[in-house]
């Protein structure tokens, strides 16, 4: 039902009526789907102005800097839940109770294996391979696993598709890291936390058990509930297009991690660091913050900015809090790359290219500080931002799918040749 009617007049046509509906929280949107009818597309390259969807997951106030998932803020479900808690929530749309909890941890600490069979794609990659390619290789590779998961339509394989994805990504990740440090796959193990699972497949070997400190295993998690969820951004609307044609859940999933991998997306915490190292003293933060300034410069300040946030990122704070948090278990003090990394925001709140245009740093600004204080390779941090967002992944297809929904397919604003002919 309408709540308004905007009205579109076109010279020398009648006006065009267009609902306008509201949400709960957020911007009004117009109803423009009826404008074809009518001759004309809407033009929004980037999505600037286009709400694809309705969905009830997760809400963002970019302006105030606001991230709620299922109504509930980011830094309470930081604060006292745990990833298989926001897991559940996004999925379900509540926190489990007592009885819930328990059974979804079991179920998913029970799925952590992979097919024995999965480790021979591994060897067909290079060592030296981007753990994000061989990620998009073999997540994509669950689906010819996994054939009683992939009735889309089917609500059980949906849900057991669901549970796999979740359980088996830390598997996936860390092999693709042992993999190219040429150390044998360790098994995960069942008894420990999502976050500390990581920890042990990342860090043990068959010679020496990697002990799990519960701080850095409870800050690993953290670090996924992060990134849990984010709205309809270009990995999760990736996920959604894939998801309308009618694909497999595991193959969709791939093509998310795809979009994520880029630096303007989830592959900026990897950027992060690489540019903290190549700036590599604080004196050097002034000639690299006229740079990002230069428009004839391509350099961007990576981890600065947001499509959405014009306002810090509630994810940063959570984000530096919990790398405080890690540095002092490891007893890390004076880590020069976070002297750096502190010095630059400083900056750049007070530079005024930055306060006008409100680029403040994002999730991805701190992030790779503590992946490399757990020493974990700069290579592998998008690969965790990935296994974070698949539930958000997942809850974003599952919604789609369990409803009405259409193949998404855009227009254009045709720009190329008219008919012409070949000449004979
Ligand atoms: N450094 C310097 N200038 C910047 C930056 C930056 N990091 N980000 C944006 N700008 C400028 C940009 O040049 C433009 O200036 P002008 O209006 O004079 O042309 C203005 O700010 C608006 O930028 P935009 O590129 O039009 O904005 P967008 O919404 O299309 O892009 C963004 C958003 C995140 C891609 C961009 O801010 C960026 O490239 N940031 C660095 C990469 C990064 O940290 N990405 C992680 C995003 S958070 C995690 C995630 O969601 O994946």
């Amino acid at each position: 039902m309408a709540d308004k009617i905007a009205k579109l007049v076109i010279e020398g046509h009648d006006p065009i009526e267009l609902p306008i509906y509201s949400g709960t929280l957020g911007p009004d949107v117009i109803d423009v789907r009826t404008l074809t009818n009518h001759g004309y597309f809407t033009y929004d390259p980037g999505f600037m102005s286009t709400a694809s969807c309705d969905s009830e997951i997760t809400f963002i106030d970019g302006g105030k800097g606001v991230l709620l998932h299922r109504g509930y803020p980011i830094d309470q479900l930081a604060d006292n839940c745990d990833y298989l808690d926001v897991c559940y929530l996004l999925l379900h749309g509540e926190l489990p109770n007592e009885a819930e909890k328990s059974h979804f941890d079991h179920i998913i600490m029970h799925h952590t294996m992979v097919h024995e069979q999965l480790h021979d794609f591994f060897s067909g990659f290079r060592r030296d391979s981007h753990p994000m390619a061989i990620m998009v290789g073999v997540v994509g590779a669950l689906s010819a696993f996994y054939h009683d998961s992939l009735d889309i339509a089917n609500e059980k394989h949906r849900e057991v598709a669901a549970h796999r994805l979740i359980s088996k990504m830390p598997t996936l990740a860390a092999m693709a890291y042992k993999y190219s440090i040429g150390q044998p796959f360790v098994y995960p193990r069942n008894d420990l936390s999502y976050g500390g699972n990581f920890l042990h497949m990342m860090f043990s070997n068959p010679c020496e058990q990697y002990e799990v400190s519960p701080t850095l295993a409870r800050a690993m998690d953290k670090i996924f509930i992060l990134h849990a969820d984010h709205e309809q951004n270009a990995s999760t609307s990736t996920v959604r297009l894939a998801g309308s044609s009618g694909a497999n859940p595991f193959a969709c999933i791939a093509s998310g991690i795809a979009a994520l991998w880029g630096p303007a997306h989830g592959g900026a915490n990897e950027a992060v660091l690489n540019m903290l190292a190549e700036i590599g003293d604080e004196s050097h933060i002034d000639e690299f913050i006229a740079r990002a300034k230069d428009k004839n410069d391509p350099f961007r300040l990576m981890g600065f900015g947001h499509r959405v946030y014009k306002n810090y990122d509630p994810r940063a704070k959570v984000m530096k809090e919990t790398a405080d948090e890690v540095l002092a278990e490891l007893g890390i003090h004076n880590d020069p790359l976070l002297k750096i990394a502190a010095r630059l925001e400083q900056i750049a709140l007070e530079d005024p290219y930055f306060v006008e245009k409100k680029l403040y740093p994002n999730v991805d600004f701190y992030s790779g500080i503590i992946f490399k204080a757990l020493g974990i390779p700069t290579e592998m941090f998008t690969v965790l931002f990935a296994v974070g967002r698949t539930p958000g992944w997942i809850a974003h297809w599952k919604e789609m799918i369990s409803g009405p929904y259409r193949i998404g397919r855009p227009r254009q604003l045709y720009t190329g040749q008219k008919v012409r002919n070949l000449e004979k």
